[in-house]
C-alpha cells in the first residue's frame, strides 16, 4: 500500500486541535482511497522553548526534510515567548530552507457560511511570496534605549526570487480563469516595487494568453471588500500577501476557513500546509476553535501527495457540514462536534 510521511507540527493554543481533527479526517479518507499516512508529531512550540532554549533542535531542518509533507497547526505564544523569537524559530525558517516560495491561499465561501460582504460569488487564489521580500530578516537596531536609537529592516527582493513567484501566478492564472493580479506600490516604493511591476511585465510576455493587471495594496485591498468577484488569481510580495490573506480569510467568513500551503514546486524538499490563523490565544482554552481551515489544509495537503479524489471528498464532506449550518458561526459549534461532522459525511 503507497504510504506518505507526515511531520506534525501543532505547535501553540489552537494549533494543537485544529491538527488533531485534520489527521482524523485525512485519516479517515486514506482509507476508503487504499493508501496509508505515517505521521510523527514534533512537540515544537513555545513550551519547547522554555524547557530547551530554542523552538526546535539544532538539526530540526534536518529531521523534517525526509518527511513528504509538513502539517503545521500555529506558532506563537506572546504571553511567555515573544513572537520575534518563536515565529523566527521554527515557522520562518521551515518556510526558507525548504524553498517554499509559494504560499497558496484560496478564498472562497463553503455553502451555508455568511461573510460580510453582500457578493458571495467570489473565487480567489491569493499567491503569496514566502521566502524573501519584507520578511527577509535584513536589518540591525543601533543606540538601543537611547534618544538616538535606529532601527533598519530591509526588504530584500532578488530576481530569482520576483521571477518564480510571479511565473507561479501566471501558471495558476492559466490554469483557471486567464487573469492574474500583480499587487504592487510602486507609486511609494519606488526601487522594490518599480523592479516588481518590470519582472511582471517580462513574464507576462511568456503568458500572452495571460490577461494580468497590477493594482496597488492599498486599492487592492478596498477591491477585495467591494469587487472580490472581479479577481481570480492575485500574486504579491511576502507582506502584502500577508494582509491580503487575513482579508480574504474575513470575506470567507472568518479564520476559521482560511487555508494555505506553503509549496516547494521544484520538490526539492517537503511543501507545508497550514491554516492561515494563529495560535488564538483569547479562545485556545474554549474548545470551539473551528478545525475546517486546518481540515482544508489538509485536503491540499494531498492534492500535492497526488491523491485528488482524496482531497475532493475532504472538501465535499467540508461544504456537506457547512451546508447543513454546523461550523458556520465563530463559536457556534465546538471543535469536536465541526470534526465529528466531517468525519460523519466522509462515512
Ligand atoms: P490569530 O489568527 O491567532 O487570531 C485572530 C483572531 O481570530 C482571534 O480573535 C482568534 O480567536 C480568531 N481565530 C483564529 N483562528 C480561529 C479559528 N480556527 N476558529 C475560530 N476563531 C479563530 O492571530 P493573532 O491573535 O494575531 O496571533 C496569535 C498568535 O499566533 C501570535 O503569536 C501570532 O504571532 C501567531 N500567529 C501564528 C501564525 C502561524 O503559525 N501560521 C499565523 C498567525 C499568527
Ligand atoms: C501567516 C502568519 C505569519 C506570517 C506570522 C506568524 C509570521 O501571519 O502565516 O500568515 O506573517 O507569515
Ligand atoms: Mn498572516
Amino acid at each position: 500500500m503507497k504510504s506518505y510521511s507526515l511531520a506534525l507540527i501543532p505547535g501553540d493554543g489552537i494549533g494543537e486541535p485544529v491538527i488533531d481533527a485534520a489527521m482524523r479526517v485525512a485519516e479517515a479518507v486514506s482509507a476508503r482511497h487504499g493508501f496509508a499516512l505515517t505521521p510523527t508529531t514534533f512537540e515544537w512550540s513555545c513550551d519547547y522553548y522554555l524547557r530547551h532554549g530554542r523552538m526546535m533542535p539544532e538539526d530540526g531542518i534536518e529531521q523534517l526534510r525526509p518527511f513528504d509533507a509538513i502539517l503545521l497547526g500555529a506558532v506563537g505564544w506572546p504571553q511567555t515567548v515573544p513572537d520575534s523569537v518563536s515565529l523566527h524559530g521554527l515557522l520562518l525558517p521551515i518556510r526558507k530552507a525548504f524553498r517554499q516560495y509559494a504560499n497558496i491561499r484560496p478564498h472562497r465561501l463553503l455553502p451555508g457560511v455568511e461573510g460580510p460582504l453582500r457578493a458571495t460569488n467570489f473565487d480567489l487564489l491569493c499567491i503569496r511570496e514566502n521566502t524573501e521580500g519584507e520578511y527577509s530578516g535584513a536589518g540591525g537596531r543601533l543606540h538601543q534605549g537611547t534618544p538616538q536609537e535606529v532601527a533598519v529592516e530591509t526588504s530584500i527582493f532578488t530576481r530569482e526570487g520576483v521571477e518564480r513567484i510571479l511565473r507561479y501566478g501566471f501558471e495558476q492564472a492559466r490554469a483557471r480563469s486567464g487573469r492574474l493580479a500583480s499587487v504592487t506600490k510602486s507609486n511609494a516604493q519606488k526601487y522594490s516595487m518599480v523592479f516588481w511591476d518590470e519582472v511582471t511585465a517580462e513574464i507576462a510576455a511568456e503568458f500572452p494568453d495571460v490577461e494580468v493587471r497590477s493594482y496597488h495594496i492599498d486599492a487592492m485591498a478596498a477591491r477585495m471588500v467591494m469587487q472580490p468577484e472581479s479577481l481570480d488569481v492575485v500574486v504579491a510580495s511576502n507582506l502584502f500577501g500577508d494582509i491580503l490573506t487575513d482579508l480574504g480569510a474575513a470575506i470567507q467568513g472568518g479564520l476559521g476557513f482560511a487555508a494555505s500551503a506553503n509549496i516547494n514546486p521544484d520538490r526539492s524538499a517537503p511543501s507545508m500546509f497550514e491554516p492561515v490563523h494563529g495560535s488564538a490565544p483569547d479562545i485556545a482554552s474554549l474548545g470551539i476553535a473551528n478545525p475546517i481551515a486546518a481540515i482544508w489544509s489538509a485536503a491540499m495537503m494531498l492534492e500535492h501527495l497526488g491523491e485528488m479524489e482524496a482531497a475532493k471528498d475532504i472538501m465535499e464532506a467540508l461544504a456537506r457540514t457547512t451546508a447543513a449550518g454546523i461550523g458556520v458561526r465563530p463559536g457556534g459549534h465546538r471543535t469536536d462536534e465541526i470534526t465529528r461532522a466531517v468525519l460523519a459525511q466522509i462515512g
